[in-house]
């Protein structure tokens, strides 16, 4: 497959794009923050099945980041991200500066809020203002047909579908599922920083998400269930930040097993200094229901 060509300007890209678009080709987008695996592949692979191009952005956003969070050692590899990358058919890699992203005196930020204001939202407070500034302005570099999300980051989908809907952005958002490893571990390009053992103690975040799914579907109570996932995380010495059952749409907590809400319980933790997030849709749900 042809190596894909890097472009660094805004530009550029949007008049690729257009023009592109104007000979009648459907474009497929997935934006990303680098240091690619195979959940990134995952969603590639989507959309080039649905489109006629792909396009790529890598861009680690500096202004989603908190000021201690892992801005500065999020890894970089841009050489090995286009190498795979020619290999999934990817047609523009759209990689510019932050320079060319947030250009001096820059001062113009999204602000969000419902979806974008419980759990990530309180613990991480600029950070979907962040990622929905980026996107809009990737989108505007990059104006495609349609745009492909994990849904491991199942936050963040709701924040972009909302700024879609609020902003009446012309693009189609996809949800592809969570891509993991043989042993249940997420993809996630900060499953780099663990060692060995954290790997290993890791992988009760899914397991605990299977296990909480099992006691649902037998019915036990959501709070019991709540606190088997609590107990199951923090025996293997996991630092919860959260593990809720909520409703898949408003994030609001259950209190109740309701069959006919979309429900999710959603996991953000800490395994030793690695932050994590995981999530699993519960019986019944499925990614286009939600
Ligand atoms: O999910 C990510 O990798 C990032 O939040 C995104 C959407 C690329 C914005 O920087």
């Amino acid at each position: 497959m042809p190596t894909p060509r890097i472009v660094r300007k805004r530009a550029e890209m949007r008049d690729l794009i257009v023009t592109n678009r104007a000979l009648g080709r459907r474009i497929g987008f997935i934006p990303t923050m680098g240091s690619l695996h195979l959940g990134h592949t995952s969603l590639i692979d989507r959309a080039a099945s649905e489109c006629d191009d792909v396009v790529t952005s890598i861009f680690v956003n500096p202004i989603q980041f908190g000021p201690n969070e892992d801005y500065e050692k999020y890894p970089r590899d841009l050489h090995a991200d286009v190498h795979l990358l020619s290999q999934h058919g990817v047609r523009w890699v759209f990689a510019p500066d932050v320079q060319e992203m947030f250009p001096p005196g820059d001062s113009t930020r999204v602000e969000v809020s419902g979806p974008a204001k419980p759990y990530e939202g309180t613990l991480r407070p600029s950070h979907f203002s962040g990622v929905a500034t980026i996107v809009l302005r990737l989108l505007q570099s990059a104006p495609a047909h349609n745009i492909y999300f994990g849904a491991k980051d199942w936050q963040q989908i709701l924040v972009i579908r909302q700024m879609v809907r609020d902003l009446g952005i012309d693009i189609e958002v996809v949800t592809c599922p969570t891509v993991r490893d043989q042993d249940g571990l997420a993809m996630s390009s900060r499953n780099a920083y663990l060692s060995a053992t954290e790997r290993k103690r890791a992988l009760v975040i899914y397991s605990s998400l299977r296990q909480a799914e099992k006691l649902w579907c037998s019915g036990v109570a959501i709070n019991r269930i709540e606190q088997e996932l609590k107990k199951m995380l923090s025996a293997q010495e996991i630092q919860i930040e959260y593990a809720d059952i909520v409703d898949a749409k408003s994030l609001l907590k259950m209190h109740k097993n309701n069959p006919n809400a979309s429900v999710i319980i959603l996991i953000a933790c800490r395994v030793g200094s690695t932050r994590l997030i995981d999530n699993l849709l519960l019986p019944s749900q499925t990614l286009s229901s939600c």
